[in-house]
């Protein structure tokens, strides 16, 4: 089976005054298509970096990201936007959707860059919305939505142009209990069904038992849980 991400020799450091911080150390690890990991580890270690090195939002200091056959590392500027648009989607602990559009039109977005019509926009945002069950408040804006609801909307909208891979970073680290469990059933769900790969960074020890590959990420490197 093909990777959906292969990592090699990966080294993140950042600068703190005069030292030197190594948060990544000589990563190497890859992911097969369609499989679910899950990345726990204490506060600081390095798990939002990693993702976010992943995602293009930040850059390492060297080594490969290779996503899909593509080294995202040697990407150009447009190259990059593409990739954030078509072939990942990203659910952070805050859900950032845009205030003064509703739910529908915050899961379009993405596709609407993408360049499908309106049409195909809306009914590709509506499908996901009902895989979030979120079809009663499509019409709602974000501050008319609960925490968990927004969540969900945040997961329609990270998965409406079909990304390869999906990378979410404590998406439910801002909710009570039984939103927790109900936004994170509904990724798994999700993901399983479209056979989207995830990288998911948790706390949570029921989330994580949920991956199909479990991994701690301690002194810059990956162990296997
Ligand atoms: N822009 C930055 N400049 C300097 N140091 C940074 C920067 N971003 C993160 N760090 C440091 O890098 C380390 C790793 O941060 P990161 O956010 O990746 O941790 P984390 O594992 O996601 O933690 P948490 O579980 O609390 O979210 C931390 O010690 C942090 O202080
Ligand atoms: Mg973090």
């Amino acid at each position: 089976m093909m990777d959906i991400l292969e990592v090699k020799n990966l080294y993140k450091s950042y600068k703190n005054g005069d030292e030197q911080l190594q948060i990544i150390k000589g990563l190497n690890f890859s992911l097969p298509a369609g499989k679910r990991m899950v990345i726990t580890g204490e506060s600081g270690c390095g798990k939002s970096t990693f993702l976010n090195m992943v995602g293009s939002l930040d850059q390492s200091d060297s080594g490969q990201i290779i996503v899909n056959g593509t080294d995202i590392t040697a990407l150009d500027a447009a190259g990059l936007c593409q990739y954030r648009n078509q072939t990942i989607g990203f659910v952070f602990q805050f859900h950032y959707l845009l205030k003064e559009l509703t739910a529908l039109e915050n899961v379009m977005i993405p596709a609407l860059v993408a360049g499908l019509s309106k049409k195909d926009a809306s009914e590709r945002a509506m499908e996901l919305l009902e895989s979030v069950k979120m079809t009663h408040r499509k019409d709602f804006y974000p501050s008319r939505l609960s925490g968990g609801e927004r969540q969900r909307v945040a997961v329609a909208r990270a998965l409406v142009n079909n990304p390869a891979l999906l990378l979410a970073d404590e998406p439910t680290g801002n909710l009570d209990q039984d939103n927790s469990r109900l936004v994170e059933k509904l990724l798994f769900q999700i993901v399983e069904q479209r056979r989207t790969s995830l990288i998911l960074v948790t706390h949570d020890p029921t989330i994580a038992s949920h991956g199909d590959i479990k991994v701690k990420l301690e002194k810059g490197k990956f162990i296997a849980l």
